[in-house]
């Protein structure tokens, strides 16, 4: 079980690098790889509990809640691939379920929040069907404060599996069907590789596909590096054998995941990095578009934008996230840049690509921000001009060195800066909508909206969203659309 205390520095400085918050036993770096065999014997698990219910007559229903980021909602796709050889259909349906599985977030508090509010709102479809299984699994559980939080006061969660545990769900599972106890599951690791799961896909258009797990970065404020482990990358032909079957399945967009894009292969020792991994995928023949998520601006390079500007299949798309305008919160979020920095990498990016969507995240109320700090990180906003941005209020993660700085400035401080940050966010991403009304872009058509007007919904190359009219045997189809009005939030055009 991984003990956050335990690896933690008593006294984590905030200063730079990963190492400081280690002790001695968890400096070397472990990568864990699963044997194949050990994969193949979770799929015999599966094909088991399959006839099991089959010799009950009866289709299982399965519900996966996900909370978070992309790499959870790739991972849940991983829960689903396994719960289908188990032979379960799916449900929206918490009373209808047989197996309930919530894959949770723990990067803010208030996700976490909503996970156990929900979780404890399952006492109603549990009560209803006493054999009902309800597992818990994802980021929040590998923090053992929630593990036994989950223990004590949720008695109607049979299951808990933290992250490098989701290749062996399906024994974790059986266990619980087998022996009727509540299973406990989260070991202390610095990372699981684990390839050939199987993989229920959520779309038939746009996939994830993730390149790496893990982050070293270790920025003060967040939790993410303790509870997913290092940096592991995935093997260069294991990424690109993905994106071909994905490109051969009749995918159209498909966005490569990891922590930090802009450090793939460094674990691996190999001479090929990021840009070179883009090169390959690029080369895989058909109509198809690649993006990714995230970069840390401490690592992106001019290689990276010029690779962006000549695969004609990537993205002009940039997720670039800054955190801060101000150089000293930079600092004391373990950063590694300062805003100058920041503000010429962009300015690099865009001279490569004059027409990149650049989007970015920003924390607001950091422990100590004062308001000349929340000031420059306005100036920044105003200067890069994001087409979108997203935005958190600090919240403080247990574990984390931002956890023991001092933190004055009240919750309303904090919550008027971030509404101030919201409406220039939102200014400026209207503005930079309104500059697309009246040109023709060319937009991948991914899905429907569920309106009679503008029924469709659809993503420039990068990555802004237009609703469309049309007919749906369009979805999965590149058209030309002209832009006639727009928003905030979205542009509206018409099929030319
Ligand atoms: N509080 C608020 N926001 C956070 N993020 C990460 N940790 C925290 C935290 N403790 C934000 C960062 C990151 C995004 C995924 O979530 O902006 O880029
Ligand atoms: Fe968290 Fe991202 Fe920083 Fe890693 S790079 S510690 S995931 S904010």
């Amino acid at each position: 079980m991984l003990i956050l205390g335990e690896i933690l520095r008593p006294s984590g400085d905030g200063g730079p690098g990963a190492g400081n918050f280690f002790t001695e036993k968890n400096m070397a770096y472990e990568r864990k790889t699963i044997d194949p065999a050990q994969i193949q014997a979770q799929r015999d698990i599966c094909a088991g509990i399959a006839r099991r219910f089959e010799e009950q007559g009866r289709r299982p229903l399965a519900l996966v809640d996900t909370y978070g980021c992309q790499q959870n909602e790739a991972d849940s796709e991983e829960l689903r691939g396994y719960l289908a050889l188990m032979g379960c259909g799916f449900t929206q349906d918490e009373f209808q379920a047989d197996i309930i599985v919530v894959n949770t977030c723990a990067v803010r508090e208030h996700a976490e929040m909503r996970v156990l509010g929900n979780v404890g709102a399952l006492n109603h479809s549990k009560k209803n069907k006493p054999e009902q299984i309800i597992a818990v699994c994802g980021c929040m559980v590998q923090q053992q404060h929630m593990a036994e939080k989950l223990k004590k006061s949720y008695p109607v969660v049979d299951l808990v599996f933290g992250p490098h545990e989701l290749w062996r769900f399906p024994e974790l599972l059986k266990q619980v069907m087998d022996r009727h106890k509540r299973v406990f599951a989260a070991e202390d690791s610095q990372g699981v590789m684990a390839e050939g799961l199987p993989r229920q896909r959520d779309g038939k258009v746009k996939a994830w596909l993730s390149i790496m797990y893990g982050c070293n970065n270790f920025c003060s404020y967040c939790v993410v590096p303790y509870v997913r482990g290092r940096e592991r990358s995935r093997r260069a032909e294991d990424v690109v054998a993905e994106a071909r079957e994905l490109v051969a399945a009749g995918y159209k967009d498909i966005t490569l995941l990891g922590q930090n894009v802009n450090s793939y292969g460094r674990d691996l020792g190999s001479e090929l990095d990021f840009s070179d991994l883009i090169r390959r995928i690029n080369d895989i023949p058909g109509d198809f578009l690649i993006r990714f998520m995230t970069s840390h601006p401490k690592d992106a390079t001019e290689k990276l934008f010029k690779t962006m500007a000549e695969c004609e299949k990537c993205a002009h798309q940039l997720h670039l996230p800054v955190q801060s305008g101000s150089d000293r919160i930079l600092k004391l979020m373990n950063r590694n840049y300062d805003s100058a920095k920041y503000i010429s990498q962009v300015e690099l990016a865009r001279s490569y690509m004059p027409d990149l969507v650049l989007t970015t995240d920003i924390i607001v109320g950091f422990p100590g921000e004062t308001e000349e700090d929340f000031e420059d990180t306005i100036k920044l906003v105003e200067k890069v001009r994001y087409d979108a941005m997203f935005t958190f209020i600090y919240s403080k993660r247990v574990g984390t060195p931002a956890a023991k700085m001092p933190d004055p400035y009240t919750r309303e401080e904090k919550q008027r800066h971030f509404d101030r940050l919201t409406e220039t966010a939102n200014r400026i991403s209207g503005e930079k909508h309104k500059e697309y009304e009246g040109k023709t872009v060319k937009v991948l058509v991914d899905g429907e909206t569920g309106r009679e007007e503008y029924n469709l919904s659809s993503r420039t190359n990068g990555g802004r969203l237009v609703h469309l009219k049309g007919d749906r045997s369009l979805i999965g189809r590149f058209v030309r659309v002209k832009i006639v009005s727009s928003n905030t939030w979205a542009l509206y055009g018409e099929i030319v």
